[in-house]
């Protein structure tokens, strides 16, 4: 079964959340989803027995890290995933310099870790997308080794030009990107990674999207912020 990633980013605040939850009302027609809001909402999907991730975890367990969320603190609100290195952390907030740091931690704590990759426009351009993919492979897996199974590590390949812009690569180039990945991962540090594809994924385009054969889910922003629209959109993945 495909698994669908709901990310809200920094969005909704607590009426639409509770509106959020009342329209899905726990009819995801057999789906699985994982709900990814701003921490301060996990603690409500949990409670309706939703599977919920963090966007990001900070890379201390404890201690020093004025604003951040530990990892053990967001177990508590029931977090069984986590997204990591995605795009915005590591264009914000340097998120490159932890990413290993905090794969060793979700590993450590048995939640399940969701490596987002991806290249920019001029990467893409100069055909350099699997360059920056492999360089960020290998920066969060190989000093992970130990850590690190075909079950609790799953990729996200979302090339940044695609995200929030309605731009979406075509199903070959998806495709192709998608078998690169699996096969260096493979043969590179011998795991069978599942690879999610993320970036302007929406009602329109999801039926295109499912013709593609090596797609194990989707990491989808906002076109999972209306819970009407994400209804629709999520009836149409196998
Ligand atoms: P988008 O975001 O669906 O709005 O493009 C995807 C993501 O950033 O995870």
């Amino acid at each position: 079964m495909k698994l669908i990633c709901a990310n809200f980013k920094m969005n909704l605040l607590k009426k639409d959340i509770n509106l959020y939850l009342k329209k899905i009302n726990n009819n995801l027609n057999n789906k699985k989803v994982i709900f990814f809001p701003s921490n301060i909402y996990i603690k409500d999907f949990h409670d309706k027995n939703y599977l919920v991730g963090a966007q990001d975890i900070s890379f201390q367990e404890f201690g020093a890290c004025t604003g951040d969320t530990s990892i053990l603190q967001l177990k508590e609100l029931g977090i069984t995933y986590t997204l990591i290195g995605h795009s915005e952390r590591r264009q914000f907030f340097n998120d490159d310099l932890y990413i290993s740091k905090k794969i060793a931690l979700a590993a450590k704590h048995k939640i399940k870790i969701i490596l987002c990759i991806g290249e920019s426009i001029e990467e893409f351009k100069d055909n350099k997308t699997l360059e920056i993919l492999k360089k960020e492979i290998d920066l969060a897996l190989k000093n992970n080794l130990k850590y690190l199974t075909t079950s609790n590590i799953i990729i996200a390949y979302e090339p940044i030009w695609a995200i929030g812009t309605n731009k979406i690569p075509t199903n070959l180039c998806i495709q192709e990107t998608i078998s690169l990945i699996k096969k260096y991962i493979f043969t590179t540090y011998n795991l069978k990674v599942k690879v999610l594809y993320g970036g302007s994924v929406n009602e329109n385009n999801i039926l295109e999207l499912e013709k593609i054969k090596n797609i194990d889910g989707y990491l989808i922003g906002s076109s999972s912020l209306n819970p009407d629209n994400f209804l629709t959109l999520i009836n149409k993945i196998n």
